[in-house]
């Protein structure tokens, strides 16, 4: 066993997105392609030290959400990280670790940082998508600083130092020593139940159970129903069965573990049974996305962060309030409501966890969310699914309410977002820069026009200023904002890896008790046919309408 330096060359396009490099699997397989980026990763944080060996004596965590590759690309990474002077990793067995999860354990086990293989919710199998990300001590995904740097490094890149050993057995728990290197395998599960464990009440969750409450948690084939399972039906005494698809499958069983109501169809139709369990729930890919469903009835993102705002000092880990709230900015603005009425802060960001991180850090934020069914805390720096279902159970178990009572009682009090977002995806890339741009061309004309019965009042390109670090993000989505609160909202997605999807977010506020119950495409649909009057949707794109809506 020796370490071997290896000349390679760099790959063009290894510069991470929204959340890491994300990619399909024929390109993360080609010779050298992965080996290059973590070689880059490594040399980056070795730089970030003084002595340009910051790795030495360093801890790192490693897992995944199980997808195809999963497990080759683990073996790969132990070589890489022995080789340069990693001290420990910490591996989830069988290289699984939800996303969470790798946070939770970076925080706990105050490891240097952490590297995520996951594309989320992106399809799994040898046709699908496999990502990867680094997290950094704190828990949460780099920053964009650290990120471009390993860009860059990966653009001038001549060698790897990589160790000629044999595979480990990464399924079997405790130390192995790899040349200078310790592997721990460790249960992927413990360090995250733990953290539930102080943040909810769990004699109360077993109480539940025990009367006989019914959940269905439909885990999409994914890295959640390990989790779900040991905590569920494990700790807390739900019947075996009531986490379903909990067996994380290379290839997600062919399902598209992105929790909305199109690819959970299995779970809505579950719960619009008449004897539907009480409670719904799903996860994605790497779990930490959650969706919830009460019996026939869903419950849309932006509210359940406004819920979970109202109602969280009934849950334990909350109990002495909260510091303030976040949302990303096309996330409805139900939640801003909450924090006026409990005076708390409220910030609004960019697309994209990483930016609650600096919030969080400085402690000024204990709730974030996203409209794209990601919920957090403080608790952990990613998105967290898991924990959204069990704070959702918490709510029902202290207030002896169904979710469509607390949503429709939240309504009556603060009044309804109606909200929707349309998808057009597969867009040509060029059309679809040429329509944002056009947009933003635009902007200067839109306010004061008449459209129908709103009147324009802002038209924006979103720009952010972190309160905390003062970095500025600019171009972050296109906002037309009417004169009763209304929302037009156009991104273009950054986590694709085909053509460009454009993302259209509509929101109508209504305070009307008796107007509260209307078919959301139904209200919202005067402000498509708005959006479409402005940007040119379906003349550009060809497209009669959205792909998907949510
Ligand atoms: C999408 C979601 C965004 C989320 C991200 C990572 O990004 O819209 O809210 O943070 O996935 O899960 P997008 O494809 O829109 O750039
Ligand atoms: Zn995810």
């Amino acid at each position: 066993m020796a370490i071997q330096t290896i000349p390679t060359k760099p790959f063009a396009g290894q510069r991470p997105g929204t959340s890491g490099l994300r990619k399909k699997v024929s390109v993360f397989t080609q010779a050298h392609y992965l080996e290059n980026f973590v070689q880059a990763l490594l040399d980056v944080l070795n730089a970030s030290g003084a002595d340009a060996q910051a790795l030495t004596g360093q801890t790192l965590v490693l897992g995944g959400d199980g997808r195809f590759y999963n497990r080759a690309a683990v073996q790969i990474i132990l070589k890489l990280a022995s080789a340069n002077g990693v001290a420990r990793v910490l591996l989830g067995r069988g290289g699984i670790l939800s996303t969470p999860a790798v946070s939770a354990v970076i925080r706990r086990r105050q490891a240097f940082g952490g590297i995520v293989l996951s594309a989320s919710h992106n399809p799994g199998g040898p046709a699908g998508d496999f990502g990867i990300k680094y997290n950094a001590g704190n828990g949460g995904p780099a920053n964009e600083a650290l990120t471009e740097a390993v860009y860059a490094r990966t653009q001038v890149l001549r060698e790897l130092r990589i160790s000629d050993a044999p595979d480990i057995d990464i399924d079997r728990q405790g130390l192995q020593q790899f040349e200078q290197m310790q592997v721990d395998v460790i249960d992927p599960v413990a360090d995250y139940a733990a953290v539930m464990r102080e943040l909810f009440d769990f004699d109360l969750l077993r109480t539940m159970f025990q009367r006989g409450f019914t959940v269905r948690v439909d885990a999409m084939n994914a890295v959640g129903g390990p989790y779900a399972r040991a905590i569920l039906e494990g700790e807390l005494g739900a019947p075996a069965g009531t986490v379903v698809n909990a067996e994380p499958l290379e290839d997600f069983g062919g399902l598209h573990p992105d929790p909305n109501p199109v690819n959970a169809e299995d779970l809505i139709a579950h719960m619009q049974q008449l004897d539907a369990p009480d409670f719904g729930a799903a996860m994605d890919g790497d779990a930490d996305r959650n969706m919830v469903v009460g019996r026939n009835f869903v419950v849309t993102p932006s509210d359940s962060l406004a819920l979970m705002t109202a109602h969280a000092r009934l849950i334990p880990g909350y109990k002495d309030g909260l510091t303030g709230v976040a949302r990303s900015m096309p996330t409805s603005a139900a939640v801003d409501r909450v924090a006026k009425a409990l005076n708390l802060p409220c910030f609004e960001t960019p697309t994209g966890w990483k930016f609650f991180g600096n919030l969080l850090d400085a402690g000024r934020v204990s709730l974030c969310g996203e409209e794209s069914y990601g919920t957090g805390s403080s608790h952990v720096r990613e998105k967290d699914g898991l924990w959204a279902i069990l704070f959702w159970l918490s709510l029902q178990g202290a207030t002896d309410r169904s979710v469509e009572a607390l949503v429709r009682e939240h309504w009556r009090v603060y009044g309804r977002n109606y909200y929707s977002r349309h998808d057009y995806e597969g867009i040509a890339v060029d059309v679809a820069n040429v329509l944002m741009r056009d947009l933003r061309a635009a902007l200067p004309f839109l306010p004061g026009r008449q459209f129908g019965v709103r009147q324009l009042v802002l038209a924006d390109d979103f720009a952010y200023t972190d309160p905390v670090d003062g970095s500025v993000s600019g171009q972050q989505g296109i906002r037309l904002i009417f004169d009763d609160g209304a929302r037009v909202i156009f991104r273009l997605s950054g986590t694709g890896t085909e053509g460009a999807t454009l993302r259209l977010y509509l929101e109508r506020f209504e305070a009307d008790v008796a107007l509260q119950d209307e078919p959301v495409q139904k209200v919202l649909a005067e402000l498509a046919t708005l959006a479409d009057q402005v940007a040119g949707i379906r003349a550009r794109t060809g497209m009669e309408g959205p792909t998907v809506a949510t």
